[in-house]
């Protein structure tokens, strides 16, 4: 979603700026922009669409341009108001003298608006923020001072907000802010960054301070202060970036999505490093704080996600429930905040996220807190706002992922829940895991195999790549599976896809099956596996074009199936875990097969940070 850089020091900011968005260009936007001091003058530059635009733009008046030591910069992803240039940030106030740029959505915009109107402010865009620029300049000319002209300003705002502005007058001043966005300030010598993300600034320092919410920090090139709302002096927390920047090198690949796939291995060594230490010995979850006491009176949890992470949530309550006997509800996020929830004392809330910043889960993690649940947290930010809130935490380590479509940070939280559901079943005094950890150990070598074997999934990619629809069916604990499979489809390849349980698909979705549909079978062996065989021979009598994927060896299996993709044979339980990857290959290979832009797809964003 939108991405936040700001720049004070010595430095010609433009670079920094426009390094620094494309370096949160992952996130998904769909125009840009940069405000900077020339010679005395704010300047705004804006394009809509890439933001090469932008930097074509810029570079035409670099030399120009590059004499500002002092820069804002945004990548937008639209919420109010449609993606053109006028809509774009930063955004000023009638003198032009203000410059703002704002990631969140000021609720009582209109009503600002109005007001402002009112008061003479006219209105070059449609959009929320453009509020916030008249605002503080109507503060600034009152008081004269930026800080202070900002404090005022966000007293009036509603909604959320992470807010960088600049003043014409104020020279060499950047004033930033948060409520319920994430803002960091990266602190180098004689230098400050502002950064709505870590990768914005990553290779310039590894030293910030993350604001809270109500926090306003005001910079120079050789001073940070930091006051509440309240205009109190605040003392500055200080730490050390965890984060390298190679993670934002493609190391050879050509997209981010299939480096992040082919790092699944490492990923889950790294998941099950230091938690899983013998396959004899419990698993140790140290940031799991809920007291042993209370876990065993849990009479009830509930899992709030969105997207991927609500996949990885379903296959988490299928465990939890399997190992622990604990009753498990799991929900998006955006449902379960708009209705009455019963949780109490004896319910754990857990939020499951990758950025921990998804609006909709901040929200429905702080109400179930409100009622008293205690909340854990599994995220791949343990620096996150969601990981803030957390009773409990467990970090996923997943590493940075870049590609908008969630790969690695899916394995990584799928793998969390097998050592939770583990965890908490041993707290129970259940003990008969050691050949699912053993499992557990083997599965990185599996997954290695099918990457090894990608290029049959590139052939059946190819194959399939003309449909414009596609069906994936399982039952059991593979059905988010398909699910997810789908989504990853449809997320890169615009593919219209749907993961349905094999014994629903008679049950309305068989009347869409003719020779054009794929139906891909997800067909590990188990208890179901007989059952989705059945299903698929019901798909095949209806003449769709059958795909398996499986890890049977069963020659029979070529006489129902026009393409078979196999895997290493694994447990039922964790097989989830291993039939996703082909399954993301398949629609990387699908979508790259098609030209579509794989790491960056229409419309999406990679942490939606509006409700
Ligand atoms: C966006 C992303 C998805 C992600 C979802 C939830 O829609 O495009 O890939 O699964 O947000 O994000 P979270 O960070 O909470 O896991």
């Amino acid at each position: 979603m939108c991405g936040i850089v700001g720049y004070i020091g010595a430095q010609p900011a433009v670079d920094i700026l426009l390094d620094g968005l494309t370096n949160l260009e992952y996130r998904g936007y769909d125009s840009a922009g940069i405000a900077v001091n020339v010679d005395g003058q704010v300047e705004l530059y804006k394009a809509e669409g890439k933001l090469q635009n932008l930097k074509d733009i810029v570079n035409a008046k670099k030399s120009h341009i590059e004499k500002s030591t002092i820069g804002i910069g945004h990548i937008r992803w639209a919420t109010h108001g449609a993606p053109t240039t006028a809509n774009a940030h930063p955004h000023s106030c009638n003198c032009g003298r203000v410059a703002i740029v704002h990631n969140g959505i000021i609720e009582n915009y209109k009503e600002l608006r109005e007001k402002l109107e009112k008061q003479g402010c006219t209105f070059r865009s449609q959009t929320d923020t453009e509020t916030v620029a008249h605002l503080v300049a109507t503060k600034f000319a009152q008081t004269n001072d930026l800080t202070e002209a900002v404090r005022l300003a966000t007293k009036e705002l509603e909604g959320a907000y992470a807010l960088c502005v600049i003043h014409q007058d104020v020279k060499n001043t950047l004033v930033a802010t948060r409520r319920n966005a994430p803002l960091l300030v990266g602190i180098g010598e004689g230098e400050y960054y502002v950064a709505s993300d870590v990768p914005a600034i990553i290779s310039y320092t590894k030293k910030a301070m993350y604001l809270d919410d109500n926090q306003i920090v005001t910079l120079t090139p050789d001073s940070m202060k930091l006051i509440d709302s309240e205009n109190n002096v605040l003392s500055q927390k200080i730490e050390t970036l965890p984060w390298e920047p190679v993670a934002l090198s493609k190391m050879g690949y050509k997209h981010f999505m299939l480096k992040e796939i082919h790092e699944q291995p490492d990923v889950v060594r790294n998941v099950l490093s230091g938690k899983l230490k013998a396959i004899d010995e419990p698993i140790k979850l140290n940031e799991v704080t809920l007291d042993k006491d209370k876990l065993k009176d849990l009479n009830r949890i509930q899992i709030v996600a969105c997207g991927t992470s609500l996949h990885a949530a379903m296959i988490g309550k299928y465990i939890i429930e399997d190992f622990c006997g604990i009753a498990v509800d799991v929900e998006p996020s955006s449902e379960y905040i708009y209705r009455k929830t019963i949780t109490d004392k004896n319910t754990l809330v857990i939020g499951v996220s990758q950025s921990g910043e998804t609006a909709d889960t901040i929200t429905a993690v702080r109400q179930a807190k409100k009622q008293g649940s205690h909340i854990l947290i599994v995220t791949n930010r343990p620096d996150s706002t969601m990981a803030r809130e957390a009773d409990s935490l467990v970090p996923v380590n997943a590493g940075i992922e870049v590609s908008v479509a969630a790969t690695k940070s899916y394995m990584a939280q799928v793998i969390s829940f097998y050592l939770l559901a583990i965890y908490m079943a041993e707290v129970k005094g259940v003990n008969n895991f050691t050949e699912l950890k053993h499992e557990l150990v083997v599965l990185p070598q599996k997954i290695e195999k099918v990457l090894a074997h990608k290029e049959d999934i590139q052939t059946c990619a190819k194959k399939f790549s003309s449909a414009k629809d596609f069906i994936f069916i399982a039952r059991g604990i593979n059905f988010p599976t398909a699910l997810e499979g789908a989504l990853k489809l449809k997320e890169i390849s615009y593919i219209n896809a749907t993961g349905y349980t094999a014994g629903e698909l008679k049950h309305g979705p068989i009347a869409m099956l003719d020779e054009s549909m794929p139906v891909l079978s997800i067909l590990m062996s188990g208890k179901v596996y007989d059952k989705i065989l059945s299903n698929s021979e019901e798909a095949k009598a209806r003449n769709a074009r059958m795909i398996a994927l499986t890890d049977s060896t069963d020659e029979k299996l070529n006489d129902l199936f026009e393409s078979i993709i196999r895997v290493p044979e694994i447990d039922e339980l964790l097989s989830p875990a291993l039939a996703i990857v082909p399954l993301q290959l398949l629609a990387y290979y699908i979508a790259e097969f098609l030209g579509k832009d794989v790491d960056q797809p229409r419309n999406l964003a990679k942490s939606v940070t509006v409700e």
